[in-house]
């Protein structure tokens, strides 16, 4: 059956690996949100049969993230595009501190891990068919213990999705533990969102977060020290020799498979690369997920659709 897959993140790293297996599968339409045409993958999934579209989105502006969204919808609708069988938010950034402030004066790391999602996913999913997934790239940094960040990233620091969302929301706002913190902190606000989009959701759509490992040889790092992205390009990637780590082709594999449901994962499940897994004790938490979506829901609210209640009636599934 012909399907549209809209995806962020897949210009490079695992989404681009993953964007060359949903690609090659019959009846699959790529739309690729990308803030530049990456037009040797497109050349090459073309090539090899594959139908991508390229809509340009910078995911650190809502309003491009916004107009993206009404792109994708008006060609779905004209019938340019089979229906949305799938969303996939892979996108990501961590940067080298946490004082980068995006054109909307958010926290850059905040901004593009989670509030970008969220305004694709409520643009979009009166436009998402029945039985449609939707899976959100997150990582295992949010448990924040040495046998899942390996000391390189430190753990969580929650506070309120609005203090998140400005800049220097953790001590020594400049170094790299505060940007890295703002990484883990962002992917526990996008594992709680998604614990809370699976209540909030029409019946018939899927959402699951999904975590890659760690996935040396992308470049995640790339805001970092000289030394720290020489380790990430040339050392680290040794590392996937061991369970310790996984390569940028399977993890593409693994988010491919997520997207097409290889592992049957019900919605708010936690895909740890290949299977249904438990995230972290603390990122069960009904009322952080409650208070996360409130505050993502008033802080993009001038670029979601204008509907009152978007899911009235819904919170209580
Ligand atoms: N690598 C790891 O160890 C690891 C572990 C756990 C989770 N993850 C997650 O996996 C996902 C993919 O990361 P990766 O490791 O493959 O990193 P990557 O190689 O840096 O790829 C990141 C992707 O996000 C896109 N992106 C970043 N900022 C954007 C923006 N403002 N607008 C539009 N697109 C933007 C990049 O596009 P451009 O080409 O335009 O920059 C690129 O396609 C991220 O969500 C990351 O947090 C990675």
């Amino acid at each position: 059956m012909e399907q549209t897959v809209v995806m962020t993140g897949a210009s490079r790293g695992i989404g681009r690996t993953a964007a060359r297996h949903l690609a090659s599968r019959p009846g699959m339409h790529l739309v690729l949100l990308s803030r530049t045409t990456p037009q040797a993958l497109v050349d090459e999934l073309r090539a090899a049969g594959g139908s991508v579209t390229v809509i340009r989105a910078d995911l650190s502006s809502l309003r491009s993230v916004s107009e993206a969204a009404d792109e994708v919808v008006e060609l779905v609708l004209s019938g340019r595009l089979p229906p949305i069988g799938a969303l996939v938010c892979n996108a990501g950034v961590q940067h080298a501190n946490a004082l980068s402030r995006t054109v909307d004066e958010f926290e850059a790391t905040v901004a593009v891990n989670v509030l970008a999602n969220h305004v694709l996913l409520r643009k979009l999913q009166d436009h998402l068919e029945f039985g449609a997934r939707i899976v959100v790239t997150v990582s295992d940094t949010h448990f924040g213990d040495l046998r899942h960040n390996l000391g390189m990233v430190p753990g969580p620091q929650w506070r309120p999705v609005e203090t998140l969302a400005r800049v220097a929301a953790f001590p020594t706002p400049s170094s790299s533990s505060a940007g890295r913190t703002a990484y883990s902190t962002s992917k526990l606000a996008a594992i709680y969102l998604v614990h809370e989009y699976a209540r909030r959701l029409p019946a018939g759509l899927t959402i699951t977060s999904f975590n890659p490992g760690f996935v040396p040889g992308t470049d995640l790092a790339r805001d970092a020290d000289a030394v720290s992205r020489f380790a990430m390009r040339r050392i680290m990637p040794l590392l996937s020799l061991t369970p310790l780590a996984t390569s940028p082709d399977r993890a593409g594999r693994f988010l491919a498979d997520a997207v097409l449901g290889t592992a049957s994962a019900p919605s708010g499940a936690y895909i740890d690369r290949d299977r249904v897994a438990a995230s972290s004790p603390e990122s069960y938490d009904r009322q952080r997920e409650r208070e996360a979506w409130e505050a993502v829901e008033a802080l993009t609210a001038r670029f979601l659709p204008s509907s009152a209640d978007p899911n009235p009636g819904r919170e209580n599934r």
